[in-house]
């Protein structure tokens, strides 16, 4: 038998939230309603579904192996060069080109243990298990990360705001941070929600960046512009950085049509707009559900909730499927009574309520 690297038998798969098919499957039931991967319940965004009518008949050719038509418009919207921008197979890809650049064996990497799960499998796979700073009151503890830093540190990384807590960093922490690294690494700042913050007191990433601090900044057309199937995500860091990243990148990692949805999802401010006010109406009824039911949660700054429900969280979540319900267990990130909650359309919402109310009853 072949061999397998020994540091994969240390690799917990990452565990995505249960299909909709598989549920039907497995359960025989129907009406499902899909809250476990802050998906954009809207749908995907009206005018990338035009362009993709347009281009379905291309799909004989190979893709623009730079993306150069959506980098160009990425550069002109926020202001950076395209050498500075990468596209990736959804922005999780990204997060494997930036271990694979800058990750071997005897180097480190910090991140959390509520912290996005593919941080950790990313540098596992580069032969570098994580160090893993605690996360009280489900955010990151800046001075703990520091004092974690040493000269082998290459990467940290950060989701702000944070998937699964809902929480954020400000720019002052950030900042500290960014300034406290050691002189080879960098902060990686996974911006995938970003879209939906609504604060004054949340930091652009991309500030940081333009101010010449080391950061490498991620953003994805899965959650917002409602483009997850497709897989398309991108990044920003200096050009030196993201060169390191394009050599490691397979050269059609990022497909035609992706590409083009993606560039009509940009112009569709009328869908961000109303799926920003879906979100917020949406919170809003969480919330006040959690709050009637008693239910502990983290306070939410994006489209998804982490909640307490005090009982084993695999057969609540069982037992949410038997009503039709996906929401998604937190085990694998020690938060064994937690679950996380995307925010859906009104009917998702209150389906999701009915069948809390009978389980919790
Ligand atoms: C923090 C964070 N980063 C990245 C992603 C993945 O995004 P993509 O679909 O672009 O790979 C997710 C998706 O759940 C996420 O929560």
């Amino acid at each position: 038998m072949t061999t397998a690297r020994l540091i994969l038998d240390e690799i917990h798969p990452y565990v995505p939230g249960k299909p909709i098919s598989e549920v039907a499957r497995e359960y025989g039931v129907t009406d499902i309603v899909k809250l476990a991967s802050n998906e954009n319940p809207l749908g995907p965004s009206p005018r990338a579904i035009e362009a993709l009518k347009n281009a379905i008949s291309e799909v004989n050719l190979y893709p623009d192996a730079g993306g150069y038509s959506l980098v160009n418009k990425l550069s002109g919207i926020h202001d950076y060069p395209p050498e500075g921008i990468i596209l990736g197979n959804g922005s999780t890809e990204i997060v494997e080109l930036i271990c694979e650049a800058f990750l071997e064996t005897g180097l480190e990497a910090i991140t959390g243990p509520q912290a996005f799960f593919k941080y950790r499998i990313a540098c596992q796979i580069m032969g570098v298990r994580p160090t893993m700073v605690p996360m009280p009151n489900y955010t990151y503890n800046v001075d703990a990360m520091i004092e974690a830093m040493n000269a082998n540190t290459r990467l940290v990384f950060i989701a702000n705001p944070n998937n699964p807590t809902g929480t954020y960093l400000k720019a002052d922490k950030i900042e500290r941070l960014i300034d406290a690294l050691p002189k080879e690494a960098t902060l990686v700042l996974d911006e995938a929600y970003f879209e939906f913050v609504d604060l004054d007191d949340y930091p652009n990433g991309l500030d940081f960046l333009k101010a010449g601090k080391r950061v490498i900044v991620l953003r994805t057309f899965s959650k917002a512009y409602g483009l997850a199937g497709l897989r398309c995500g991108y990044g920003f860091a200096s050009p030196d950085v993201i060169a390191s990243m394009h050599k490691v990148r397979e050269a059609f990692n990022c497909n035609s049509l992706a590409q083009i949805a993606a560039e009509a999802a940009l112009d569709d401010h009328e869908f961000l707009a109303r799926t920003m006010e879906v979100n917020r109406q949406g919170m809003e009824y969480t919330e006040a559900g959690f709050n009637r039911l008693n239910i502990e949660y983290v306070p939410s700054v994006t489209n998804f909730i982490l909640a307490d429900f005090k009982r084993p969280g695999r057969e609540f979540f069982e037992e949410m499927l038997r009503r039709g319900v996906i929401i998604r267990p937190m085990a694998p990130y020690d938060l064994p009574t937690c679950m996380r909650v995307s925010i859906g359309l009104p009917e998702e919402n209150r389906r999701l309520f009915k069948a809390l109310e009978e389980l919790l009853n």
